[in-house]
């Protein structure tokens, strides 16, 4: 019996952070959710710091501890994404206000203070969207760096290239200076790309799992899912949309579903068309030092019915 991993998920719900936010809620044996950091991105932080508290408030686990961060890039504009996740971030079936308290220390302090008091190595940071409250929790205490256990984030693509360009994916494009401070910080990490999501598809028969679960949870799960896919299905003509989030979570419980390289990545943060890129050696045609290991596979089953088997909890 391995102890549960102490996580902090930093995020911006999105529908897709939703799920990965309910299968962390629901899986206790495998990791402690030391606290959920809200970020700018799918849409603005009010947004984003209330989705949460709704988010937790579904699991049932009103005492989950909610940080507000950064509500801006570290150098550029905001970029939102409200052309795939709605107005509210959280587009598809209505909901309530939450009730649960926002606390009121800022998201960076949290992850600073957190990864300060905990023993080294003992914490993971699983950012789900934009790297601006993990880049800026960096810059200004270097030393929890090393104290880090693992970075394990959504993010980046190399041959699905982009989603919100031609070439870049979302969350390193809204703050590409921020994802060049985590990708050259020497911290342990896993990249979840757009190459791996992409095999994840919300599928009728997944959906309508989550359906009839005829829990609230898998209600949810199930209207977020069928609002959300509708862009990418317009898009790609795929059938469902790709679950981004969720892998980063699964990924703690079940390492075994995915597959991948240790390799070199870098951010493009001058390029004109190609800002925000994950330039990924995956072939190992430079002399770069690998810092990261890139995701390319999942089993997509496994993945499923992982997350039904734990949603279904809730
Ligand atoms: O590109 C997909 C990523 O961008 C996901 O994390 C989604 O929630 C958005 O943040
Ligand atoms: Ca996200």
């Amino acid at each position: 019996m391995t102890t549960p991993r102490k996580i902090i998920i930093d995020t911006d719900p999105g529908q897709d952070d939703a799920v990965a936010i309910l299968l962390a809620l629901a899986s206790p044996e495998d990791m402690e959710v030391l606290g959920i950091t809200a970020v700018a991105g799918n849409v603005p932080l009010p947004l984003t710091q209330k989705n949460a508290r709704i988010i937790c408030e579904l699991a049932g686990k009103r005492d989950t501890k909610v940080f507000a961060g950064c509500d801006a890039p570290l150098k550029r504009k905001l970029v939102t994404a409200e052309h795939v996740h709605g107005k509210t971030g959280l587009d598809g079936p209505p909901m309530a206000d939450p009730t649960m308290p926002l606390q009121s220390q800022h998201a960076v302090d949290f992850i600073i203070h957190t990864l300060r008091r905990e023993p080294a190595k003992s914490v993971t940071l699983c950012p789900l969207g934009p790297l601006t409250n993990i880049a800026t929790a960096f810059q200004r205490a270097p030393d929890i760096v090393e104290r880090v256990q693992e970075i394990v984030l959504m993010g980046g693509a190399y041959f699905e290239v982009g989603n919100i360009t031609p070439a870049a994916e979302f969350n390193i494009y809204v703050d590409p200076e921020a994802a060049e401070i985590v990708f050259k910080s020497d911290a342990p990490i896993v990249v979840m790309p757009l190459d791996m999501t992409h095999q994840a598809l919300t599928t009728k028969p997944r959906i309508e799992a989550f359906r009839a679960m005829g829990t609230e949870a898998g209600r949810m799960v199930a209207a977020w899912t069928d609002f959300f896919e509708r862009f990418d299905v317009a898009k790609y003509g795929s059938e469902g949309a790709p679950l981004h989030d969720p892998t980063v979570i699964a990924y703690l419980i079940r390492p075994d579903l995915f597959s991948g390289r240790y390799i070199n990545v870098e951010i493009e943060t001058k390029g004109e068309f190609t800002l925000g890129m994950t330039v990924a050696d995956w072939w190992g045609v430079t002399d770069r030092a690998p810092n990261a290991m890139f995701i390319r596979t999942v089993d997509a089953n496994g993945f499923f019915d992982l997350l039904a088997e734990r949603i279904a909890r809730l």
